[in-house]
């Protein structure tokens, strides 16, 4: 059973699904948000889950990295899951957590790094996009996948329409990403997702 520590910003809805598909593979035992108004600080103390508000204002990147990190490692954290957690970590701080930092993109990576992807998909005219997990490397949205699903781009879709499409997809693909890696299914080695 594995300690995990999930970064949130926001709704947290991909925390929720995380919660709801904790098994003998892992626990959650810390959450921490850099918003103090994120939803999902709610339903983790609904689940009796202890959160804590780490505020990015005012710090340089290492600074604020530098208390995650303290935090995560007094809750005994062994896995630290990033869902919707809408900062960028510090090159120090992906390399301390390699193979054991996971993030969930809502785009078919490597295509669609960033942000405003769903904007830029309908954009070009894309039939089909998704979601991704992946083990997080310093460079943004760039490491090794650990699974996808995809769902399709309707002519008709709103960036708000295939966001809420794709979100679906993801809270199912999460928890088995998050499952494999906790159970030793899949490692980072030599900067390649190996399965076993
Ligand atoms: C999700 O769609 C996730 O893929 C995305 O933010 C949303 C968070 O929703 N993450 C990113 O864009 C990371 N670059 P949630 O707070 O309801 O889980």
């Amino acid at each position: 059973m594995k300690k995990v520590g999930v970064l949130i910003s926001g709704r947290g809805s991909n925390l929720g699904a995380l919660i709801e598909a904790q098994s003998s593979s892992y626990k959650i035992v810390q959450v921490i948000s850099n918003a103090a108004d994120a939803g999902g600080l709610e339903r983790a103390t609904q689940a009796g889950i202890a959160t804590c508000v780490i505020p990015h204002k005012g710090k340089t990147r290492e600074e604020f990295d530098a208390e995650l990190d303290a935090d995560l490692r007094q809750a005994g954290v062994e896995i630290v899951v990033l869902a919707g957690f809408m900062r960028i970590l510090s090159d120090g701080f992906a390399r301390a957590w390699q193979g054991k930092l996971i993030n969930i993109h809502p785009s078919l990576l490597p295509a669609y790094k960033g942000i405003k992807v769903h904007e830029r998909v309908i954009a070009a005219g894309e039939r089909q996009s998704g979601a991704s997990v992946h083990f997080v490397v310093p460079e943004l949205d760039a490491g090794p996948v650990i699974a996808q699903a995809s769902v399709p781009v309707h002519p008709s879709d709103t960036p708000e329409l295939l966001a809420a499409r794709v979100l679906e997809v993801e809270h199912k693909l999460y928890p088995e990403a998050l499952r494999l890696l906790a159970e030793d299914k899949v490692k980072l080695e030599k900067g390649f997702a190996v399965f076993s």
